[in-house]
C-alpha cells in the first residue's frame, strides 16, 4: 500500500459563458451543505463545468488572480476525483474491498468540501479574469483498493502544492485561504492513513516545503483527458515549465539511504542532460532539502540517508545544481514519495 509514487501532469480547455458565481449557492462557511450533502450527482458549484467569463473584463485582473485560476484548475480535477468515487462506488464497494463501513460517507464528504473548495476559489478570482471551467479527467485506478490509495497520494501532493503556492501570494488574505485550504486537506489524510490504511498519520515536526508549486501542479496535466477543457480556460498552470515527467522503476521502496531507478515516461519530453554537466537528485522533505549526485547514464542515485524515514513525503527533484536553488535549475520532476509506514 502506498508504494506507488506519483507524478501527475496537466491541461487546455473548453467552456461557455455565464456559469454561476458562488453566491447563486450555498455559502461555505454560512451552509453546511458542503459537508452533508450525500447526493450521486454533481454538488455546487459543480453542477456548472463551464469557464465564466470575466463579468468586467476590462477591469484590472486582482493581485492574486494567477495564483486563484491556478488552483480553481487544479481543484476541478481533485474534486472530480472524488466525485468519480461517489459515482462509481457504493458504502458496500468499500466494505467488501475490507475498508472500514464509513469509508463511503467519508469519500462523501471529502467531495463536498472540495466543491466549497471550487466555490472558494471561484469567489477569489476578480470580475475582470476567467474562472476556469472543467475538464474531463482520467484517474489511474481500477477498483475501491487503488482509488483509496490514489486519493492519499491526491491529498498529500495538494498539502504540498499548498504550501508552495503561499510563496506566490501576493495578499496577506489569500496566505490565509490557502493555509485555511491545506488544513482541510491534512485531515483528509489524516484520516485516510489512520482509517483506510491503519498508518501513523503524523508527518514529523513539519510538513514537506516544495517552493515550486506549479511544477506539481504540472504533473496533474496527466489526468486531463486531451482536447476536453473549455476553450476559455487559461493555460494551466501559469507558468508551466513543461518538465520531463519522473518514474521510479522497479520496486524501489524510496527510503532515505537506498538507491532509486528512475525514468522518463513521456517519449515527447525527455531531459536534455548536457555532456560533462552534473547533477543532482534532489529530496525536498520537511523544511529541508538535500541532494546526492545523479548518474545521468544509468538514471540512478542513492536518495540521502540523512533525511527523517517513516514519516511525511519526499518530494524528488533532478536538477543541475545541489538544493536546486532557482526554478530554471529543475530539469525534472517533481516525484513524490509517500514515507509513512
Ligand atoms: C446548480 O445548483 C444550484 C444550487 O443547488 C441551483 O440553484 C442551480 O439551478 C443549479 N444549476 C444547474 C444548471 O443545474
Ligand atoms: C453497491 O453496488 C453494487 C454494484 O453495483 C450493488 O450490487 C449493490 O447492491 C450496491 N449496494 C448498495 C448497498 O447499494
Ligand atoms: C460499522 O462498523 C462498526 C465497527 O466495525 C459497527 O459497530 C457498526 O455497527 C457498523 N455500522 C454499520 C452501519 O454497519
Ligand atoms: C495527449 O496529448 C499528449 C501531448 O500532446 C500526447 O502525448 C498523448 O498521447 C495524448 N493522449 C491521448 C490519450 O491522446
Ligand atoms: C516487485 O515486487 C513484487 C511483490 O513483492 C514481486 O512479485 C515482483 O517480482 C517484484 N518486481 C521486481 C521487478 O522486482
Ligand atoms: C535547498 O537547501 C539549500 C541549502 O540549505 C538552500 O540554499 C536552497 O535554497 C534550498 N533549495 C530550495 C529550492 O529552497
Amino acid at each position: 500500500m502506498l508504494r506507488h509514487t506519483l507524478y501527475l501532469a496537466i491541461f487546455s480547455a473548453s467552456l461557455v459563458i455565464g456559469a454561476p458565481l458562488s453566491a447563486d449557492g450555498p455559502q461555505p462557511g454560512q451552509s453546511s451543505y458542503y459537508s452533508t450533502y450525500r447526493g450521486k450527482t454533481d454538488a455546487f458549484p459543480a453542477n456548472v463545468t463551464k469557464a465564466a467569463k470575466p463579468p468586467t473584463p476590462n477591469d484590472a485582473p486582482g493581485d492574486d488572480d494567477l495564483l486563484f485560476q491556478n488552483l480553481l484548475s487544479a481543484e476541478w480535477a481533485i474534486y472530480s476525483f472524488y466525485q468519480q468515487g461517489v459515482a462509481r462506488f457504493n458504502a458496500s464497494a468499500f466494505e467488501e474491498a475490507g475498508f472500514p463501513n464509513t469509508t463511503y460517507d467519508r469519500i462523501s464528504e471529502i467531495r463536498d468540501n472540495e466543491a466549497g473548495h471550487l466555490a472558494i476559489f471561484q469567489e477569489a478570482i476578480s470580475s475582470g479574469s476567467v474562472r476556469p471551467g472543467a475538464c474531463e479527467y482520467q484517474f489511474p485506478y481500477t477498483d475501491a483498493a487503488s482509488y483509496l490509495e490514489l486519493g492519499t497520494l491526491l491529498e498529500v501532493s495538494s498539502m504540498a502544492f499548498l504550501t508552495g503556492l503561499v510563496l506566490q501570494a501576493k495578499l496577506d488574505a489569500s496566505k490565509a485561504t490557502l493555509v485555511a485550504i491545506a488544513e482541510v486537506e491534512s485531515r483528509h489524510n489524516t484520516w485516510s492513513l489512520m482509517d483506510v490504511w491503519r498508518a501513523n498519520p503524523f508527518a514529523g515536526p513539519s510538513d514537506t516545503i516544495f517552493p515550486y508549486a506549479n511544477e506539481i501542479l504540472e504533473t496533474t496535466n496527466l489526468f486531463i483527458v486531451n482536447g476536453s477543457c473549455p476553450p476559455e480556460n487559461p493555460p494551466y498552470p501559469s507558468p508551466n515549465q513543461k518538465l520531463p515527467f519522473i518514474s521510479n522503476v522497479g520496486n524501489a521502496t524510496m527510503k532515505p539511504g537506498s538507491s532509486i531507478s528512475v525514468a522518463f515516461p513521456d517519449e515527447a519530453n525527455q531531459p536534455k542532460f548536457v555532456d560533462g554537466k552534473d547533477y543532482y537528485l534532489v529530496a525536498f522533505h520537511g523544511t529541508n532539502n538535500v541532494s546526492s549526485p545523479f548518474d545521468v547514464e544509468t538514471g540512478t542515485a542513492v536518495i540521502p540517508a540523512d533525511i527523517e524515514p517513516h514519516r511525511g513525503i519526499i518530494i524528488f527533484v533532478i536538477a543541475d545544481c545541489p538544493g536546486a536553488p532557482t526554478l530554471e535549475s529543475v530539469v525534472a520532476g517533481p516525484l513524490i514519495a509517500p514515507q509513512y509506514s
